[in-house]
């Protein structure tokens, strides 16, 4: 969007504006202001409605919306048109889950949904013969543990599904995640396992990941230290990718390999095969479930008005924030146990997406774009950071998302949890004033000057943004349709910004230079002339590594 555009500058000057104003009395001039500013979608709800935002604000970001043709790059994405522009791919995460109906989507003059449908049969197929015990390990057992090896889409987005939908584990299969190249992960998630009994998923899109090829290698050995037949690989590893060359040069068997595409982003990849530890996890209808939910979303994001369009709305209220009113970082902070994976996995797609300062043709952006997003579960925060979110010199919006029900039944936890979290909301948005401070001090018979002493500590100045999103239950439907709805809400941010939110070539530099310094580690080689800096921390690794 040009920033020089006129409805810009009226955006700019109506965040100017609202400094002046207060959320709090925004609602006291509307007692309509919920039910104005939130949205149901089935058994998942969107309150908006404790932001900085008027009745002009909000038809400004739609008009934001419109003029930058939201609903036209909607379309081209769900169509197939090759909107990642820097890489000339499509973005088809949704093709994943509209679950055939008889629908084409046409890549380069192919239908894929064959594809999709053929890899979706295979996944049940394996997750099915799994959990009857009839897929055996190298000494005829039974599958019991799954070890997932990937790292960043292929490790976050199954890896917080999983966690969240721990309460569908199906006939005790357990799934564990190795990401991390530090080998402590992956001896500790080994050490306690059967190797007999264990199925490797060697999950990479490019299956050039060196932290996932070097966990892949090392399992690899673990297992033939066991089995000492190299065959065993064929009943131990599968792999996802989109490389299968690369697998099969690996060794792993053809029929093991599960295909995923390069129109599928990594971070946008849990409903590929890359989900296939959550269909183990929960079984194969529940994954299923998950992604019904994401098309429920999908298909709200589709058709509804921009109005009243979830996503665009957690959208436009993301770009007023810090865009407008100058907020570049973003909370997530779930009251519910089984979400506590989900900042961590929002970190990766947003930040991977949208954090990025030219636009479509490689221009300079004259404005902020995507900001950090961070938290974690929201009742173990209170008790940590929230005192910088109520009055520290920074505002951070906030998201707040819970489930009313809660899988377990002790008595008095979740009334509590639930009564933090509309508290919260609410005194990030009211505060207390020096006078309600001074008032609460007087009555508490305090002396005046304990009283003057005091009072500017404990004001709270509010005014503070956030958003709440409720649903029924943590369930695969409700989840798929979440995740979903950050998903669009990403999606309808970079349009508006005019950024490619598809690529990620932020991440390239860093591994170009590990890669030239790797061998500059090892204690034959010399360290090559460069910033005095790195030179002098490579010599104290090496010198210690020496002792
Ligand atoms: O380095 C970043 C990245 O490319 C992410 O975008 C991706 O999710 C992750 O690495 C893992 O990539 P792959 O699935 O190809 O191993």
């Amino acid at each position: 969007m040009n920033s020089k555009s006129t409805l810009w500058q009226s955006l700019e000057a109506q965040a100017q504006d609202s400094q002046q104003s207060r959320i709090d009395t925004l609602f006291d001039e509307n007692p309509q202001r919920f039910n104005q500013y939130s949205i149901r979608i089935n058994n998942l709800l969107l309150d908006y409605s404790k932001n900085l935002i008027s009745d002009q604000t909000m038809q400004l970001l739609l008009d934001l919306a419109k003029s930058s043709e939201v609903e036209l790059w909607r379309e081209k994405m769900f169509s197939g048109e090759k909107i990642n522009v820097t890489e000339q791919r499509a973005v088809l995460h949704t093709a994943l889950r509209s679950m055939g109906a008889g629908s084409k989507v046409y890549v380069d003059s192919t239908n894929i949904m064959d594809e999709v449908s053929f890899e979706l049969k295979k996944m049940e197929n394996l997750t099915k013969s799994v959990h009857a015990g009839e897929w055996k390990g190298y000494s005829g057992k039974p599958i019991k543990d799954i070890v997932n090896i990937g790292i960043g889409g292929s490790n976050l987005g199954p890896q917080m599904v999983t966690e969240a939908l721990s309460k569908y584990q199906m006939n005790d299969i357990n799934v564990h995640y190795i990401s991390n190249v530090d080998s402590q992960q992956i001896a500790q998630v080994l050490r306690p396992l059967n190797p007999e009994q264990v199925l490797f998923i060697v999950s990479s899109k490019t299956f050039t990941t060196k932290e996932t090829l070097t966990n892949a290698k090392t399992a690899r050995n673990w297992l033939l230290a066991y089995s000492f037949d190299e065959s065993s690989v064929d009943k131990h590893f599968v792999a996802v990718t989109a490389n299968q060359e690369a697998a099969i040069d690996f060794g792993i068997a053809p029929q093991n390999i599960y295909h995923m595409w390069d129109w599928v982003g990594g971070r946008f990849s849990l409903w590929s095969a890359i989900g296939l530890p959550i269909a183990l996890h929960i079984g194969f209808d529940n994954f299923v479930e998950l992604l019904k939910g994401a098309r429920d979303m999908d298909n709200h994001f589709r058709t509804t008005p921009l109005e009243t369009n979830a996503p665009v709305i957690l959208a436009l209220v993301g770009i007023w924030n810090n865009t407008f009113m100058g907020s570049q970082a973003q909370a997530i902070l779930p009251y519910n146990q089984c979400l506590h994976m989900f900042s961590a996995y929002l970190q990766q797609a947003e930040m991977e997406s949208n954090g990025k300062s030219v636009n479509r043709e490689g221009e300079h952006i004259p404005y902020h774009t995507g900001g950090t997003i961070w938290g974690q579960l929201g009742i173990n925060g209170q008790h940590a950071f929230y005192q910088f979110l109520h009055q520290g010199t920074s505002i951070v919006p906030a998201d707040f998302i819970a489930a009313v029900e809660n899988p377990t039944a002790a008595k008095g936890h979740q009334e509590y949890l639930m009564a933090n979290l509309f508290a919260q909301t609410q005194a990030l948005m009211t505060g207390i004033s020096e006078e309600q401070v001074r008032e609460e001090l007087n009555a508490k018979s305090l002396p005046q000057e304990a009283i003057d002493k005091l009072a500017a500590h404990k004001v709270h100045q509010g005014n503070r943004p956030s958003n709440t999103i409720l649903m029924d239950k943590v369930s695969p439907r409700n989840l798929g349709a979440l995740i979903a709805l950050y998903e669009h809400k990403i999606f309808v941010q970079g349009i508006i910004w005019e950024i490619c939110s598809f690529d990620q070539w932020g991440v390239e530099l860093g591994k170009q230079l590990a890669n030239n310094l790797l061998p500059q580690l090892d204690a034959a080689n010399e360290v090559e002339a460069q910033d005095s800096s790195t030179m002098g921390l490579i010599g104290f690794y090496k010198d210690m590594r020496k002792n």
